[in-house]
């Protein structure tokens, strides 16, 4: 058997035990969690934000300094930027929520390692399940690689992923960084509205 079917197959045998344990058996997995290298250094798992029946599901990356030192996701600057996204999506408090590929902060913000992104896949796809989104955001490449690393989706062009609608849009820090990219981001959502309206 191919390495990453697998890998794939023990990623989702983890996540059906999280799973059938519920959502705050999770939280506490994850907080118990030391399958990778990064919780050594965390100050505060970051599990989640954001309504427990989402119509979205945002993935972003990796929790950063501020997320690390109070434990909620999306809590700095690039979380402003995200609420201002969530703003002209036109979303309630109640139609979205926000996880990460990893729940430990990476040292000195460094992008999350395919090992690390690995040892959280099985949380990752055991939240998704439980909060069920009808459409899952895929904040930049980070979040395509840790939930379809086989996969590589166009920006804005949203894609059916074994029975689950997906779309990738740029992540809230890539549009702080590049100021010009928020016209590119708001025609993207414009393009795609059906899929929340
Ligand atoms: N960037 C992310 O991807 N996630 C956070 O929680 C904060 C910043």
């Amino acid at each position: 058997m191919p390495d990453g079917k697998k890998d794939s197959e023990d990623f989702e045998a983890r996540a059906k035990e999280l799973v059938d344990a519920g959502y705050e058996a999770v939280e506490k997995a994850i907080i118990a969690c030391t399958r990778c290298p990064l919780h050594e250094t965390a100050t505060n798992r970051v599990i989640g934000k954001g309504s427990r029946t989402p119509k979205v599901l945002f993935i972003g990356e990796a929790p950063g300094k501020n997320e690390d030192e109070k434990g909620i996701p999306f809590c700095g600057r690039a979380g402003k930027e995200l609420d201002k996204m969530v703003e002209y999506m036109g979303l309630s408090e109640k139609d979205w929520a926000v996880i990460n590929t990893v729940k430990c902060r990476p040292p000195e913000n460094r992008n999350p390692k395919k090992t690390e992104l690995e040892s959280c896949k099985p949380f990752l796809l055991a939240q998704i399940t439980l909060l069920d989104p009808n459409l899952i955001i895929l904040l930049g490449n980070t979040a395509e690689k840790a939930y379809c690393p086989e996969k590589k989706l166009e920006w804005g062009v949203p894609e059916n992923v074994e029975g689950q609608t997906v779309l990738k849009l740029f992540h809230p820090a890539a549009l702080i960084y590049t100021r010009s990219r928020t016209g590119t981001q708001h025609e993207l959502i414009d393009r795609n509205r059906g899929l929340w309206e």
